[in-house]
């Protein structure tokens, strides 16, 4: 581990760009990938939620004031864990968390949507037999039941956010076709969507005595689902990496990192709407997202998973190292084992 960090320090030369790199693993056999699928779907049969027969809407519990300090931002949230955030009014407080949750929940179903047509177009050229036709479908009926499972909530909230930055939302339509041709950026992009609010769910779970029975019920079953969604992302790639071509798969190497942080912050950084409307300081955003100390590691935290992966499929190389590191997400080292809890974040 410590010649890679050092190999950060090293200055670019062109020997960095090795297409030949010659630890190229090989991935699971087609047996192996075949069973794992299997497995993957067996799960989504045995285990899955429906966003209306298993949400109790309508409980009291459920109902959304917004007095309620239990839509404080929690302290594992960048901006909750602010010195300004906390010297706010206890409403001011409050009516941010609402929104913030609001705007991720709804930021999750547009991306969730873009995965859904992504899979509709994937599915459709494959082969008789191919084996990721069964799971992504199981995988396509849950999202659309998450997208449904996230709208309500925004309704509920009752605040109309607009959810991933415009210019997002402006190439969306093209973004599925690239599950035909890229399948592999495809999937990296699922993941970059997918791992961000995965890890803040889990972070928010493990870090609240008490959630908003809503929120924590939603939660609850989007991180149960997810699970499978980012195993199989994770075997795809893991899988169809090695057999790229070098100059593909140098440039999907490179791409990895890019994609991570552009769609990640999509979903983890609050837009400028919201900074507007409660007059968040700019110097404030900055150092949050993502200059301090603090910051820095939990984006190195949030994307150790998928360091682990770009290692694992040979996306890993010398540049795409250094692409790492200078955006923010290396971190100290590469998550041992998937959603290894990171060492506690403090602000
Ligand atoms: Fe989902
Ligand atoms: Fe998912």
């Amino acid at each position: 581990m410590s010649a890679q960090v050092s190999e950060n320090h090293r200055p670019f030369t062109p020997e960095m760009i090795d297409l030949d790199a010659p630890e190229i693993p090989e991935g699971l056999s087609d047996a192996e990938y075949g069973e794992v699928l299997r497995r993957l779907s067996q799960a989504s049969v045995d285990r899955h939620f429906d966003a209306f027969a298993d949400i109790d809407w309508d409980h009291p519990d459920f109902a959304v004031r917004h007095d309620d300090p239990r839509w404080v931002l929690p302290e594992v949230d960048p901006l909750g864990g602010s010195a300004w955030y906390k010297s706010q009014p206890l409403e001011k407080q409050i009516a941010m968390g609402l929104w913030r949750q609001a705007n991720i929940f709804k930021v999750g179903w547009q991306f969730e949507n873009i995965l859904i047509r992504g899979i509709m177009q994937h599915v459709f050229s494959l082969r008789n037999g191919a084996p990721e036709y069964r799971y992504l479908m199981h995988e396509a009926t849950e999202e659309c039941h998450h997208t449904q499972m996230f709208q309500e909530a925004v309704n509920r909230i009752g605040i109309d956010v607009s959810g991933m930055p415009l210019w997002i939302r402006a190439i969306s339509p093209a973004l599925p076709l690239v599950a035909n041709r890229l399948p592999v950026a495809f999937f990296i992009g699922v993941l970059a969507g997918e791992e961000p609010i995965d890890h803040t769910q889990k972070a928010i779970l493990r870090s609240r005595d008490e959630s908003h029975p809503m929120m924590g019920r939603i939660m609850e079953i989007h991180v149960a689902e997810e699970a499978r969604h980012i195993s199989f992302a994770h075997e795809y790639v893991k899988r169809n990496a090695p057999r790229l071509g070098p100059v593909s798969r140098f440039a999907a190497a490179l791409a990895f990192p890019v994609i991570m942080r552009v769609l990640g912050d999509a979903i983890l950084v609050p837009p400028k709407e919201f900074r507007r409307t409660f007059g968040v300081p700019d110097e404030l955003m900055d150092e949050l997202y993502w200059d301090s100390p603090a910051s820095q590691k939990m984006l190195g935290d949030t994307f150790a998973d998928v360091r682990m992966l770009a290692e694992e499929s040979g996306l890993m190389n010398p540049l795409s190292r250094r692409l790492w590191k200078k955006l923010g997400m290396w971190g100290r080292r590469p998550a041992r084992y998937r959603s290894e809890p990171p060492v506690k974040f403090a602000a």
